[in-house]
């Protein structure tokens, strides 16, 4: 589905009386209304000081479950080169992809805000090049937004984005594109490291970035960035205290094989029951079970 146009921009309300101000996180999840969230919505969400939560899609029939399930804002990242795509890391993948993925997952809703992630390799040049990049996810894919990681380093391309009318999330701590020069570790543990961590924090929100992923950093350094900033943070491994949570929903679900990091709630195990399924059938068409008279026709 193309994403419509900014129109009549209203925060979405909470129904009438619904909300107890203890509950008042369910105005952008669960939300009535029916249109596209856009980044002013998440801008007022902070202001209402709500939380709110954020998965990955990659496809259009996942963001559709997700769409269904009233997630507000979802995140085509990169790290579908190791979720979906088969990489090792999200290093490998092209902005093709990213815009084919993007466009899936904004075919597969109606209301969330979809954020493209822009790969490694696509913004780095400068920003130029970062807007050639962002303005395909837009046009191609249709996102109504686009990510990208790095703090100061990257506040020129952020800056020349948000002048072109493209909305931007931004991405430090652990940025997962230059794991070959930091590896998989936590971010601003030290005074040094905090103190840089702050500075970027600061400095994509001077740049117009409406929100900023915090991934792996102290508990308590997120919550300082949280309290300092008036954009919202989203926290992966950043502790209780962000704005809002993301998560990658093949890690969330369980789909992922093997080890997935500390900071992952998995609220089912989709490995074993697809595994499970995948063998029943196996087992049905071996034993000659499947398919029986009401699976058939005459
Ligand atoms: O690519 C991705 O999924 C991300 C999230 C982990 C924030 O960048």
């Amino acid at each position: 589905m193309t994403q419509l146009p900014a129109a009549p921009e209203q925060p979405e309300q909470p129904a009438q009386g619904a909300l107890k101000p203890s509950d008042s996180s369910r105005a952008l999840y669960g939300g009535k209304s029916t249109r596209r969230i856009t980044v002013r919505d998440i801008a007022a969400a902070k202001e209402r000081g709500e939380k709110w939560p954020m998965l990955t899609a990659y496809d259009a029939l996942t963001a559709s479950v997700f769409d269904e399930a009233g997630i507000p804002v979802m995140l085509v990242g990169d790290s579908a080169g190791n979720c979906h795509l088969g990489y090792e890391t999200t290093v490998p993948v092209t902005l093709d992809e990213m815009t084919m993925l993007s466009a899936a997952v904004v075919r597969g809703t109606s209301r969330a805000l979809i954020v493209g992630d822009l790969p490694f390799g696509s913004y780095q040049e400068g920003p130029v090049q970062a807007l050639r990049s962002a303005t395909r996810l837009i046009k191609e894919a249709g996102v109504g937004a686009v990510k990208l990681e790095g703090g100061e380093r990257s506040h020129r391309q952020i800056e020349l984005l948000v002048e072109s009318g493209i909305p931007v999330m931004a991405h430090i701590g652990l940025t997962p594109q230059s794991v070959n020069a930091m590896g998989y570790r936590v971010q601003g543990r030290g005074d040094e490291a905090a103190a840089q961590l702050l500075r970027d924090a600061k400095a994509v929100q001077d740049a117009g970035a409406f929100a900023v992923v915090l991934e792996l950093v102290p508990a308590e350094l997120a919550a300082e960035v949280t309290r300092v900033l008036h954009i919202p943070t989203v926290g992966i491994g950043a502790g209780p205290e962000t704005d809002a949570q993301v998560l990658v929903w093949t890690d969330m679900l369980g789909l992922t094989a093997g080890r997935v990091p500390k900071f992952v709630k998995q609220y089912v195990n989709l490995r074993e029951v697809m595994a499970g399924a995948a063998r029943s059938f196996a087992e049905d068409v071996i034993g000659g079970t499947f398919p029986q008279e009401e699976h058939s026709v005459h």
